[in-house]
């Protein structure tokens, strides 16, 4: 794992604007495409607004989400909209968006149309995969107190996304699962503020993995992760 420390967080979401930019430029260059999966909260916004007007081919960037809150799009906690309001807007807005987000009332209920949409839609592995991470350890919609984290960070799980309902935070989620997240050339985590730090640098020292599903990450030696800290 890389740490990269910034001296604020406009600099932090300029620096990583540029990173992702090049990562997508680059896999357009090889292959003619390129995929990113971005997470929501609160974090990521300067870096999406940044992102948004790099000078890129947005129209061979396939854009999806780490997870998606089970709320409407109208819903101010919903991660597309997140996307839709920040990320999909300038140069970006001509990027192909795929959301998690179906019309069933569950998540539970929705997941087996998930799957089918992302397994239709979405060339693995990502160029890239941009996570953030909660104050309990979490990532995507990985909650350590969820039901379902053992399915859904089951590297042989077999499955695309999961429905997740967290004790700790409102909403039913569906998450890509871990192999899914893993599926990518880079993984970047993007956190902010001291309060983050302490948590990575707990997640970082001893103890199960399902107590901060964030290890799951931070512990694979598959593939690259790189953190991106300011605080
Ligand atoms: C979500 C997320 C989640 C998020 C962390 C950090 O939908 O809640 O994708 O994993 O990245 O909870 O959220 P903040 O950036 O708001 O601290």
């Amino acid at each position: 794992m890389e740490l990269h420390t910034f001296p604020d967080r406009q600099t932090l979401a300029a620096t990583l604007a540029e990173h992702l930019a090049d990562a997508l430029r680059r896999s357009i260059t090889a292959q003619g495409r390129a995929s990113l999966a971005v997470s929501g909260g609160s974090t990521p916004v300067p870096l999406f607004e940044r992102l948004s007007e790099a000078n890129l081919p947005w129209r061979n960037v396939l854009i999806t989400l780490a997870d998606e809150r089970w709320v409407d799009a109208s819903s101010p906690d919903s991660n597309e909209a997140l996307v839709r309001r920040h990320l999909l807007q300038n140069r970006a807005a001509e990027a192909r968006f795929i959301g998690l987000k179906t019309a069933s009332a569950t998540a539970e209920e929705g997941e087996a149309e998930c799957v089918q949409q992302l397994r239709r839609s979405i060339p693995l592995p990502f160029t890239a995969v941009l996570l953030g991470m909660g104050n309990d350890g979490h990532t995507a919609s990985l909650f350590p107190c969820a039901e379902q984290l053992a399915h859904a960070a089951d590297m042989g799980c077999g499955t695309i996304c999961a429905a997740l309902r967290p004790q700790t935070a409102p909403h039913e989620r569906m998450s890509l699962t871990l192999p899914t997240l893993l599926a990518t050339q880079e993984i970047v985590l993007h956190i902010t503020g001291l309060d983050k730090k302490a948590v990575l640098d707990k997640a970082l020292a001893d103890g199960p993995p399902e107590a901060m599903p964030i290890r799951f990450i931070l512990r694979q030696q598959a593939v690259p992760v790189s953190v991106y800290w300011a605080a």
